[in-house]
C-alpha cells in the first residue's frame, strides 16, 4: 500500500492524486483521498485504480490539507468499503494506514466493544481508538500517542482531525514513511518518488516515532514525548526517470535499460585505476565469514541463487540461499561466523526485514544489496551495496534482477581478490561484453515476440527447464510469465522433470529449455528429447558456440558464469509479449504489488 499527505496553500487534490499515481506500483486494488477544508472532511474512495478514483473525486471540492491511500488488500477484500481513508464513528477523525495491526481483534474486544465498525479492516480500529481516547478527555495528539503505544504490528499512518485543519498526525513502525519539506507546505509519502514533483527534501522517520506536520513546521517525537531533531536529505530522483516516455509500458522501458544499467554498475564500482572495488569493510566481512546466508523474496531470491554460484565459484565461500518468509519462522542451524546478505530491489520487503531484525538481535553482520539508498533494509544493515538501476516501476522486476546479479558478481570477484584466490578473467571486460550482448537482445524484439506468439497465445501452461545456472534463470523466466500473463508456468532442473512433473506434459505443451552451460549441454538436450517424445513443443534457447540446428533462439556468447544476465532477457521479453497478446495489464498484474511491506 502507499500513503500520501499534503498540508499547505495549494489545492491538495491534484497533488495527492498525482502522488498516488506514482505510488500505484505499491498496490492498486482500491484507493481513496480525504480533503479537509476548515472543519469539513470530504472522503472519496473507489475500488480499482487511481484513474477510477480520479473519476469520482468532485471537481467542486478544494482543500489545502489532505491524505490519500492506494491499497493492496490484506485484511478484507478489495472493495470501496474496505478502501482507505477510514473514519471514526462521529466522522471527526480520518485515517490512512499501510501495514498490518496484529492485535486488532484484541484491541477491538478490549476497547471498542460498544462501537459499531463499518469495515473489515484493522485500520478502522486505530481511528476508532483515537476517537475513544479523545472522548475520554485526551487531546488529539495524546490520544494518537496512546493509540500508538497499544498497536502491535506494522504501520505507516496519517491522521486528520476535522477540528484542526492545520495538522496532519503521522506515525511509523516497520512500514516505510517519509516527511517531505517544502516552502510553505509539507508532505507525507511512502516513497519520495510520489512527491518528487513538489519537493526533493525529505526527513527519514524511525520506527515508533510520531510526527506533527503543519504547513510550516514539523515536530518529531518518540512515543514518550521526547522531541527529536533530524536534518532533511536531498532525494536524488530525476523526475524523468519515473516517466514512461515513448514506451507503451514501464516493463519494456526497464528491459531496454539493462545495457545502460550494466555500464552504470561497472562505472560505480570502478576505482580511478579502472579496478573493481567495494568498501573494504564489506570485503573484510566477507573474508571473515565461514558461510554466507542470502535472504530474499521473489525475483531477488532468484538473483540470490545465481549469487550463490558466483560467490562459491569465485570467492570460495559456502553460501546458502533462503526465502525470507521461511527463514523468519524456521531459522536453519547457523554456522559459527555467518554473514547475511539481503537482496531487495525496494529495500522495504517486510519478510526480508523481519529476518534482518532477528539476525541483528543475534549480533550478526548484514549487508543489503538494494536499489534504494536510505531504504529500511539499507539503513538497518551494517553495509549496503547499491544497484544503480534507477527507479523500477513495473511490478515485474527486470533490470533490478540483472543489476543484482552484476553487483553480486562484483562482490564475489572483489572478495576473491582480497582473499588471494586466482581468477582467470577480467570482470570489467566481461560485464562490458554482457552490456553489448544485452543490446543485441533488446534489438531482437520482433523475433522474440514471434516466439511468444507461437508458443504462448493459447496455452494454459508452460515449463522452463535448465541445468545449473540455467535452472535458476528458468525459475525467473517462469515467475515473469506467470506474474504478468497468468499462464501457469513452472521452472525445473532439467534432470528433475522426469521424476514427476513430466506427467503434466501433453500434446503441444510448451517447454522452454535453456542451453547456455557447456558442461551440461548434452544432458539438457537429452531432457528436451524426453519431453518431445511425450508431445511437448520445445523451444530451445542456447548460446553461441553451443548451438545446434534444433535451437529456436541463440543468445550472444558471454562468460559462462555471467550467462544469467543474458539468457533472462529473452525470457523477460517472452513474458512481456505473451502478456500483451493475452491483453493483460503488463505493468500492473492482478493481485500483485511491487513493494510488499506486510509479512
Ligand atoms: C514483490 C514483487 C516481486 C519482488 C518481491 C521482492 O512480491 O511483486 O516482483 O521480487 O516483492 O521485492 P524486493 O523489493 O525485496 O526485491
Amino acid at each position: 500500500c502507499g500513503i500520501v499527505g499534503y498540508i499547505g496553500q495549494q489545492d491538495a487534490k491534484e497533488i495527492l492524486l498525482k502522488g498516488l499515481e506514482k505510488l500505484e506500483y505499491r498496490g492498486y486494488d482500491s484507493a481513496g483521498i480525504a480533503l479537509q477544508n476548515g472543519n469539513t472532511v470530504h472522503v472519496f474512495k473507489e475500488k480499482g485504480r487511481i484513474a477510477d478514483l480520479r473519476a469520482i473525486v468532485s471537481e467542486e471540492v478544494h482543500a489545502s490539507t489532505g491524505i490519500g491511500h492506494t491499497r493492496w488488500a490484506t485484511h478484507g477484500v478489495p472493495s470501496k468499503g474496505n478502501a482507505h481513508p477510514h473514519q471514526s464513528a462521529s466522522g471527526r477523525f480520518t485515517l490512512v494506514h499501510n501495514g498490518v495491526i496484529e492485535n486488532y481483534y484484541l484491541l477491538q474486544q478490549e476497547y471498542l466493544s460498544d462501537v459499531e465498525l463499518r469495515s473489515e479492516t484493522d485500520t478502522e480500529i486505530i481511528v476508532q481508538l483515537v476517537e475513544k481516547f479523545v472522548n475520554e478527555g485526551l487531546s488529539t495528539k495524546e490520544a494518537f500517542r496512546k493509540t500508538l503505544t497499544l498497536l502491535i504490528g506494522s504501520y505507516a499512518l496519517a491522521l486528520l482531525d476535522t477540528e484542526d485543519d492545520s495538522t496532519i498526525y503521522v506515525a511509523k513502525n516497520k512500514s516505510p514513511l517519509l516527511v517531505g519539506v517544502g516552502d510553505g507546505f509539507n508532505v507525507v509519502a511512502s516513497d519520495a518518488m510520489a512527491m518528487i514533483q513538489v519537493t526533493n527534501q525529505y526527513i527519514e522517520l524511525m520506527d515508533k516515532e510520531m510526527v506533527i506536520v503543519a504547513k510550516d513546521n514539523i515536530v518529531i517525537e518518540d512515543l514518550n514525548g521526547n522531541q527529536m531533531t533530524r536534518d532533511s536529505y536531498t532525494a536524488a530522483i530525476d523526475a524523468s526517470d519515473i516517466e514512461k516516455g515513448t514506451y507503451p509500458h514501464y516493463m519494456l522501458k526497464e528491459i531496454d535499460e539493462q545495457p545502460l544499467v550494466m555500464r552504470k554498475i561497472i562505472q560505480a564500482y570502478q576505482d580511478i585505476n579502472g579496478q573493481l572495488t567495494i568498501d573494504s569493510d564489506i570485503t573484510a566481512a566477507m573474508k571473515d565469514a565461514d558461510r554466507v546466508y542470502i535472504v530474499a523474496c521473489g525475483t531477488s531470491y532468484h538473483a540470490g541463487l545465481v549469487g550463490k554460484q558466483l560467490i562459491e565459484k569465485l570467492a570460495k565461500i559456502p553460501v546458502e540461499v533462503h526465502v525470507a518468509s521461511e527463514f523468519s519462522y524456521n531459522m536453519p542451524l547457523l554456522s559459527e561466523k555467518p554473514l547475511f546478505i539481503f537482496i531487495s530491489q525496494s529495500g522495504e520487503t517486510a519478510d526480508s526485514r523481519s529476518v534482518l531484525v532477528n539476525v541483528k538481535k543475534l549480533g550478526y553482520k548484514a549487508l543489503t544489496i538494494t536499489n534504494v539508498p536510505g531504504s529500511t533494509l539499507s539503513r538497518e544493515a551494517d553495509y549496503t551495496l547499491l544497484l544503480h538501476a534507477g527507479p523500477e516501476i513495473a511490478v515485474a522486476s527486470t533490470k533490478a534482477y540483472t543489476a543484482q546479479i552484476a553487483v553480486l558478481s562484483i562482490l564475489a570477484s572483489v572478495t576473491a581478490k582480497a582473499k588471494g584466490v586466482a581468477q582467470d578473467f577480467d570482470l570489467v571486460h566481461e560485464l562490458g561484453i554482457v552490456a553489448n550482448a544485452m543490446e543485441v537482445l533488446c534489438d531482437s524484439k520482433e523475433e522474440i515476440e514471434q516466439i511468444a506468439y507461437e508458443y504462448l497465445t493459447v496455452t494454459r501452461n508452460c515449463f522452463f527447464i535448465g541445468r545449473s545456472l540455467d535452472n535458476y534463470v528458468g525459475l525467473e523466466g517462469a515467475l515473469k510469465l506467470k506474474e504478468i500473463s497468468y499462464i501457469q508456468a513452472e521452472g525445473f532442473a532439467g534432470g528433475e522433470l522426469k521424476h514427476g512433473t513430466i506427467a503434466l506434459i501433453e500434446e503441444g505443451t510448451p517447454v522452454i529449455a535453456l542451453a547456455t552451460q557447456k558442461n551440461v549441454n548434452l544432458s539438457i538436450r537429452g531432457n528436451v528429447k524426453e519431453v518431445t517424445a511425450r508431445g511437448a513443443n520445445p523451444c530451445i534457447i542456447s548460446m553461441k558456440g553451443l548451438e545446434t540446428d534444433e535451437d529456436r533462439f541463440i543468445i550472444p556468447e558471454v562468460h559462462e558464469l555471467l550467462t544469467p544476465l543474458i539468457s533472462v532477457v529473452p525470457l523477460q521479453l517472452i513474458a512481456y509479449y505473451a502478456a500483451l497478446h493475452r491483453d493483460c495489464d503488463v505493468d500492473k498484474p492482478r493481485n500483485l504489488a511491487k513493494s510488499v511491506t506486510v509479512e
